[in-house]
């Protein structure tokens, strides 16, 4: 059986308000799916509760993915069953020794030690690709990245990780002309060699969806998957913006959409 990821209905919370409003999407092995909405319309925080980001409280409705559900699983399980999240903005972990974390990772997902000349040549490999300097892997886990490298570094666990279903956030922004020519070349080769792959790419920019093409698309908006279309829905984001889904559609888009701030148990507070 492909795998098949089947959300239906998915409401979540964040920080008490509901972000999620009931969104139904069905991603099949093979698909690329885009996704497009406003700012702070709920994008991120669907990719984040697929995950399983604790932060994100999903107080109605399902995810499957190759027949498991997947609300009841860990976010290491989900890991294990293929899930991958490419972050908007990947979290800095100072004393985390890039190279030791990537080797942490693929032998928790494998169950076995990677002996260490295997794990060297992937790294070489997976680094080349990305046009990546190798030297990378010997700093701090994301630490003092560039938002390009950090980017970059998203790409080289999933090459070393193998998932089937990557979610890829804002997997533009931070990277230059080049950077998004390889990025997108990487994902396209990967998309060849791993039969049932699927992903979600979240981007604002029609470019992107010319490098990697989409399946389908949804405009996201107030919570909900409001709009599902082919390329075609792109182009008219890119030339009108989401005004006329009102004009067009009835679709009115809630402007008081406020940031929430949670803080994080990793911030430091300077005495
Ligand atoms: N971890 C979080 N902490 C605080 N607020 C959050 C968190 N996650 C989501 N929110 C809030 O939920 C709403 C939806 O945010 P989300 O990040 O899902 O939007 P988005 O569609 O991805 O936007 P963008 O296009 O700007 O990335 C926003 O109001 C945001 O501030
Ligand atoms: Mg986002």
């Amino acid at each position: 059986m492909v795998p098949t990821l089947e959300i239906k209905n998915l409401h979540v919370n964040v920080a008490g308000k509901t972000i999620l409003q009931g969104v139904n999407l069905t991603i099949k092995s093979g698909e690329i799916h885009a996704l497009l909405g406003p700012n702070g319309h709920g994008k991120s925080t669907l990719l984040n509760a697929i995950m399983g980001h604790p932060n994100y409280e999903v107080t109605e409705g399902s995810i499957f993915y190759d027949g498991q559900d997947v609300l009841k699983l860990g976010v290491d399980e989900r890991a294990h069953l293929g899930l991958f999240l490419v972050m908007q903005a990947p979290t800095e972990v100072p004393g985390v020794v890039e190279s030791d974390f990537l080797r942490a990772a693929i032998n928790a997902k494998t169950n076995q030690p990677v002996p260490l000349f295997k794990f060297l040549k992937e790294l070489d490999a997976a680094t080349k690709s990305l046009n990546f300097n190798l030297d990378v892997a010997q700093r701090y886990l994301n630490e003092g990245f560039s938002g390009g490298e950090k980017k970059r570094n998203e790409l080289l666990q999933m090459l070393l990780l193998n998932p089937s279903l990557v979610l890829f956030d804002e997997l533009d922004s931070g990277l230059d002309v080049d950077a998004l020519n390889t990025v997108t070349k990487v994902i396209n080769e990967y998309k060849h060699s791993h039969p049932d792959f699927a992903c979600i790419i979240v981007s604002h920019y029609a470019h992107m969806y010319e490098l990697v093409k989409p399946t389908k698309v949804h405009i996201m908006v107030n919570g909900k998957i409001v709009l599902e279309g082919d390329e075609s829905l792109i182009k008219k984001v890119n030339a009108e913006g989401y005004e006329w889904l009102q004009k067009e559609h009835g679709i009115k888009i809630n402007k008081d959409v406020k940031p929430i701030v949670l803080g994080s148990c990793g911030v430091k507070v300077k005495k």
